[in-house]
């Protein structure tokens, strides 16, 4: 079996550095299974980020440089099987490959077109799949824990695009590089607002992980009582020293805030399907006025109204740059995890 995420250094070096985007030469960074965003640290990010630049001034370039892209990765093949509806993730994951000259065989929808419909198990399912020896196998899948579950029966790197109500380690990843372009390879001592559905929207979860992970950041979790953030959550950010709070009132967390990131109501997965988020929730021209100017906004996408389409046009929004981010970051982790 492949291993977790690792590098050689041992101790905690992360809170040692706040300026990243120059990887440490002498550190190994290695990618295995990519299954949650507390395996990623300081290093991990620094060489996906100059990963990511150089592969988006590639794809950015010239017919030779488009050229050089397409050749990296000829003969390699990745297989994305995904339970779950996706855009974003499955396209960007798809488009890395293939712009990376790798052979991509993809099944959408497997809920319905796999054998999981017949009553197959996701570990039987992943144990063939192993069998034809793909690079890399990118996994969405309803159920929390699936992408574990699936790691340990395969030795073929799993990267868990989505599991349930549990983590999005990947979106996270592109969460971080959006930030860190933003803030000079900045993610340490920001005042970051997560609100929305945060009992069930994974990427809240994984960004509050992955954001832990650097030094005097403070984060406040905005929602209803109903849909706050999961105690596993805040366990991880106090042992990391990660201050928080958590409210009900957005206006108030917007005030000083450097970055928000909004979710949707996860509403496939609510228990109690009368459970809304309502106006008081929803980022507007209101929202607008009380945020600083050097803040930005950000969002996994799909909004589905808490987002109003006024906002588009205000220079701090960032949410259809941060998924564009998505496809270099996904580049680099693919290269990372293939290579
Ligand atoms: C997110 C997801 O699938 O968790 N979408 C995405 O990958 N960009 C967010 C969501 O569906 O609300």
């Amino acid at each position: 079996m492949s291993s977790a995420l690792g590098s050689q250094q041992t101790g905690d070096t992360s809170f040692e550095r706040d300026v990243f985007l120059i990887p440490d030469p002498n550190v190994d960074v290695r990618f295995g299974h990519i299954l949650s965003a507390d395996l990623f640290g300081h290093d991990h990010l620094a060489v996906l980020f100059e990963r990511a630049e150089k592969f988006r001034e590639l794809d950015m370039g010239d017919a030779a440089d488009r050229a050089e892209l397409a050749a990296l990765h000829v003969g390699r093949q990745v297989c994305s099987l995904f339970y779950e509806p996706s855009t974003r993730t499955r396209l960007s994951f798809e488009t890395a490959a293939v712009k990376m000259g790798m052979g991509v065989v993809s099944t959408e929808a497997a809920e319905q077109f796999s054998s999981a419909a017949k009553g197959e198990t996701i570990e039987d399912t992943i144990r063939v799949l192993d069998e034809y020896n793909y690079d890399a196998i990118v996994l969405r899948h309803n159920e929390k824990g699936a992408a574990v579950r699936a790691s340990e029966v395969c030795d073929t790197p799993i990267i868990n695009a989505g599991d349930g109500a549990g983590e999005h380690p990947t979106q996270s990843l592109l969460d971080a590089y959006t930030i860190a372009r933003e803030f000079d390879g900045q993610l340490g001592g920001l005042n970051i607002v997560i609100g929305g559905d945060l009992r069930y929207g994974r990427t809240a979860r994984s960004i509050a992980k992955l954001l832990s992970q650097f030094p005097d950041n403070h984060i406040t979790f905005v929602s209803v009582p109903e849909l706050q953030i999961g105690e596993d959550i805040l366990r991880t950010l106090e042992q990391t020293g990660t201050t928080y709070q958590k409210t009900d009132d957005m206006l108030d967390a917007f005030s000083d805030a450097d970055v928000i990131y909004w979710t949707r109501l996860q509403k496939e997965r609510l228990e109690n399907p009368s459970l809304i988020l309502d106006e008081s929730f929803t980022i507007d021209n209101r929202a607008l006025g009380v945020l600083p100017q050097n803040a930005i906004i950000m969002h996994p996408l799909p909004r589905v109204g808490e987002i109003a389409p006024e906002v588009d046009a205000d220079p701090r929004a960032r949410y259809f740059e941060q998924a564009g981010n998505g496809l270099y970051l996904r580049m680099a982790l693919l290269h990372e995890v293939v290579s």
